[in-house]
């Protein structure tokens, strides 16, 4: 993949686009009991967003791709929230995540996340890339935010470079 088809996000551009998407929750009434991240790629994002809403996070831990990089068909939960102690029912939940690409991953766990029986839950993503996706977002979910909609490239995260210095910090 060439460089043109690459997009860097810093870690400033990255909190100032949260804001705007904390702001804009905040305006909307929204006001969720909980944060859920889903790891890795939401934590960041997550903990940037509990700055401005002040509320606990819980995480999911889901992998699609594998080590090597091969696409697994369905998502695999590394850890998830303790279902037994049903910490989701009946709350307003924030779903936080870095990036909206295929969907595939955030339709799994939005559905399992809707088998806990919250409240309400609401999406909130760094970034949507604009393209076919092959997830939907289930019906029962009404909001939904995305800080910046993107074209479909390869998105290079800060949290991911060997080298932060080249990267632009
Ligand atoms: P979606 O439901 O949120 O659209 O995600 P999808 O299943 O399509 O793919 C999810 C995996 O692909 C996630 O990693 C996500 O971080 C990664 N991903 C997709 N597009 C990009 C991109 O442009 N840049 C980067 N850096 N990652 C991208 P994962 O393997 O599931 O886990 P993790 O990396 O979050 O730990
Ligand atoms: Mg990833």
């Amino acid at each position: 993949m060439s460089s043109e088809e690459k997009i860097f996000f810093t870690y400033n551009q990255i909190h100032q686009t949260i804001k705007k998407v904390a702001e804009t929750i905040m305006e909307s009434g929204f006001d969720p009991d909980v944060i859920v991240a889903i790891g890795t790629g939401g934590f960041i994002p997550a903990r940037i967003i509990k700055t401005y809403l002040n509320k606990p996070i819980l995480t999911v831990g889901l992998r699609l791709y594998d080590a090597d990089n091969k696409p697994r068909t369905a998502p695999e939960k590394i850890q998830w929230i303790d279902e037994v102690e049903k910490k989701l029912k009946g709350k307003r939940v924030l779903l936080v995540d870095e990036v909206d690409d295929s969907r595939t991953t955030l339709e799994y766990c939005l559905r399992e996340l809707l088998s806990d029986e919250p409240a309400e839950i609401a999406v909130a993503v760094l970034h949507n890339k604009n393209k076919e996706k092959r997830g939907i977002i289930p019906e029962e979910i009404k909001l939904y935010w995305a800080g910046e909609e993107l074209e479909d490239k390869w998105i290079c995260y800060p949290w991911d470079a060997l080298d932060i210095d080249s990267h632009g910090i």
